[in-house]
């Protein structure tokens, strides 16, 4: 059992958070994540209209009475989704908590302020968690290069960036970007921080709703087997390595523009790749902790595992190295 200022800020009863998560994060994974202690978010933009989240939720409430948050991914586009709209369906549906990324939240801090929807903010650097916390939201989380999707441009592994971030935060921060185990739980605690986040882990549990062969590639690749995608372009993503990614990397190294790649990269295409278990149908998110992945659990048995481990590894290896 391990509880900190994040679980009475947030209202859950372990430290560990499942992050938003394009295409994964629907209802039977939030709500699973919920019923076991920590803090699940459904991902607003995996549902194709404001209205089908407002659904979305009420299916999750179905599966859980405990609290549960929606991500809000705010990215540069062309033909930017209808923020604001998505963010109504939040105030309004009443979910306690909101996790913000991509982008500076500013825009939406008034409404979710007003409805009374607690804010973690999710970022890469810790210049912007700073800035964050100057606006007020209620949580940090603070994701290192490790992490599966976008780690920024800094290239700052969590060992430097969370306790980095943790001198300059004082509201509860939790620690995102190659958590798995109980060991990083631990670790993440000793850095500064007040929990983890995870993605990649949570795509590798029974109720993760995607194709099983995702899941027992998260099992089999190394820490290795992923690929940093779009670094040319400024806009970089860690991705499972495969056919498509090292096409891309290949395309846009040679002086390719985003136009070279736009239809290798298309989201539609990465999003078959989780619902048929073609692994080189397009392009995957997973992070670097896939390399420590050697099971299916369910999210209850994942969560019990490591808060347990992370007290028995507290009370046992780390007090008797302490003398
Ligand atoms: C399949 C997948 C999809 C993701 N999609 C999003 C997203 O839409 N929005 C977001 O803020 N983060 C997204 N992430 C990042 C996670 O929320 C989390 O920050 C990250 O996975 C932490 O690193 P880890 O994978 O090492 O645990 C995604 C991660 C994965 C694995």
């Amino acid at each position: 059992m391990v509880r900190t200022r994040f679980c009475e800020v947030f209202g859950v009863e372990h430290p560990i958070v499942q992050g938003g998560m394009q295409w994964v994060g629907r209802a039977e994974l939030t709500a699973a994540v919920a019923n076991a202690g920590g803090l699940g978010f459904l991902t607003a933009l995996t549902q194709p209209t404001p209205a089908d989240l407002a659904k979305e939720i009420a299916r999750c409430r179905d599966l859980t009475d405990k609290p549960f948050g929606v991500n809000l991914t705010i990215l540069p586009s062309i033909t930017p989704p209808p923020y604001a709209q998505y963010r109504d369906v939040i105030v309004e549906s009443g979910v306690p908590v909101v996790e913000t990324a991509g982008f500076n939240p500013a825009e939406h801090l008034p409404a979710f302020r007003a409805g009374g929807v607690k804010v973690l903010h999710k970022c890469t650097s810790v210049r912007h968690a700073v800035k964050a916390q100057a606006l007020g939201v209620d949580g940090i989380s603070i994701d290192g290069f490790e992490c599966a999707g976008h780690p920024g441009e800094d290239d700052v592994p969590g060992l430097v960036l969370i306790p980095a971030a943790a001198g300059r935060i004082t509201v509860p921060m939790v620690a995102s970007g190659g958590f798995g185990d109980a060991r990083g739980l631990v670790a993440a605690l000793a850095l500064g921080a007040d929990g983890i986040n995870m993605g990649t882990r949570f795509v590798a549990t029974v109720e993760a709703p995607v194709h099983d062969n995702v899941k027992q590639q998260l099992v089999a690749a190394g820490e290795r087997d992923t690929e940093l995608i779009f670094r040319t372009l400024g806009n970089t993503a860690r991705v499972a390595r495969n056919a498509v990614s090292t096409e891309v990397v290949s395309i846009l190294g040679g002086g390719g523009r985003f136009e070279d790649v736009r239809e290798l990269v298309a989201g539609t295409r990465g999003r078959k790749v989780l619902e048929t278990g073609d692994l080189d149908l397009g392009i995957w998110t997973a992070g670097l902790v896939q390399g420590l992945i050697e099971d299916v659990p369910t999210v209850a048995e994942l969560i019990d595992r490591i808060v347990t481990g992370a007290g028995q590894l507290i009370r046992g290896r780390l007090t008797s190295v302490a003398g």
